[in-house]
């Protein structure tokens, strides 16, 4: 039941109660490097105790949710080398390439063709050769699985794709999770609907844990902070796996460019130059992205201070933590009757949220929401 907490109490270690919160149904769309750490992470992280401190894992228990608790109950892609297969199996399929740091058991999912649409770009037509099965009714799908979140997970530039499943989950009554920057829980009009339907929505373009964005916008704001004028800043990334790849095409790129700029150029005060976007594809990075920050400015006396950053980070495990705390906010907001943008996990754990703030003020934010202080 959607509405309520599943309770089921009992008595926890140490000198309080815990409420055992039930299950989170996650279905998931586009089942590439990102899905894979996911996955991977449910397992390498599954029993971690409660007050313990784990690098990686922000919370091992979120609001009464464990990361044992996520548990996948559907998977759509379209790369015939993933559909048909168990989920387990087709995170480690061609062309996924990050990390392998967990055994993921069999888990009974099996991976359903979907409609393209333009979900594959010029460059991936070449790599990957899609399935022939019959594409899946994804709502129906969600709707027969229980499924409480659908995650999506498709590549950048699949604007027609991305709307048609957040479509999908709105029609079925499942609550959607915007990984990638088409912009849907930061859109008015795709907000208003899922206000209107009461179905919780986070996004758009999950910011990592440590990655080139939340750097960059750190790095603005205590610059701003210490009276330092910042005059222009660039970002340049490369990286190997598919989804640079596809950011070849520059045509797909429009929006991922804004979400990243925007990210950046709130943190500041005034407007200034700002270049910020994928750079280059270089195969053998594989999933591993390196970003290099270059800020200029004047602090007293109009002198001269310059930044220069290099960050070398495995691109997918690096928003999968991020992501398993996204699942478990939205959960608690169905939990708790609240539908459209959820406006503090988004501004955690997303590059273009419905409002931005500095990290340190979206996770006050977050630990409110948890607490029940905040609505969402
Ligand atoms: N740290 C990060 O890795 C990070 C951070 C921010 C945003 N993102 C975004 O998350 C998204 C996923 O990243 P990834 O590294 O997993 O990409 P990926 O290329 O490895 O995976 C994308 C998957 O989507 C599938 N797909 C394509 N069209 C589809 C359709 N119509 N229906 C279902 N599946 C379809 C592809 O076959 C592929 O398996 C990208 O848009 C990326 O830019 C990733």
């Amino acid at each position: 039941m959607k509405a309520f907490y599943r309770l089921s109490y009992f008595i926890a270690i140490k000198y309080y109660v815990v409420v055992d919160m039930g299950k989170i149904r996650v279905a998931v769309a586009g089942v590439g490097n990102c899905c894979s750490a996911l996955i991977q992470g449910i397992y390498y992280y599954r029993g971690a105790p409660d007050d313990s401190d784990i690098p990686g894992l922000l919370y091992p228990n979120f609001g009464g949710y464990r990361v044992e608790d996520i548990e996948f109950v559907a998977a759509f892609d379209v790369n015939a080398e993933k559909v048909g297969k168990d989920l387990s199996e087709a995170i480690f399929a061609y062309p996924n390439n990050t990390r392998r740091f967990a055994e993921v058991p069999r888990l009974g999912v099996t991976v359903m063709n979907a409609p393209v649409m333009d979900g594959i770009g010029r460059y991936l037509k070449d790599i990957i050769k899609l399935s022939d099965e019959p594409p899946a009714d994804v709502a129906q799908v969600l709707k027969d699985t229980k499924a409480d979140i659908l995650v999506n997970y498709l590549p950048v530039g699949s604007e027609e794709a991305v709307r048609w499943y957040a479509a999908q989950a709105l029609e079925a009554g499942c609550a959607f999770v915007n990984c990638m920057p088409v912009f849907i829980a930061s859109d008015p009009v795709w907000a208003k609907k899922f206000e209107d339907r009461r179905i919780p929505v986070a996004g758009d373009d999950i910011q990592s844990q440590l990655g080139a964005t939340v750097l960059h916008k750190t790095i603005v704001k205590l610059l701003e902070e210490r009276g330092v004028r910042i005059e222009e800043t660039y970002q340049l990334n490369v990286g190997g796996d598919t989804d640079f790849l596809n950011m070849l095409e520059r045509e797909r790129l429009a929006s991922k460019e804004v979400s990243k700029t925007m990210a950046v150029q709130k943190m500041a005060g005034h407007e200034f130059p700002v270049k910020i976007g994928p750079s280059d594809y270089i195969p053998f990075l594989e999933n591993r992205k390196i970003c290099y920050i270059w800020i200029r400015g004047k602090h007293f006396g109009d002198t001269p201070i310059s930044i220069d950053v290099k960050l070398s980070v495995w691109d997918a495990p690096n928003s999968a933590g991020v992501v398993i705390d996204v699942i478990r906010a939205v959960k608690i907001a169905l939990d708790r009757g609240v539908g459209g943008p959820l406006t503090s996990i988004s501004a955690w754990g997303f590059k273009h949220p419905p409002v931005h703030a500095p990290a340190s003020v979206a996770r006050q934010w977050v630990e409110e929401f948890i607490k029940g202080a905040r609505e969402r």
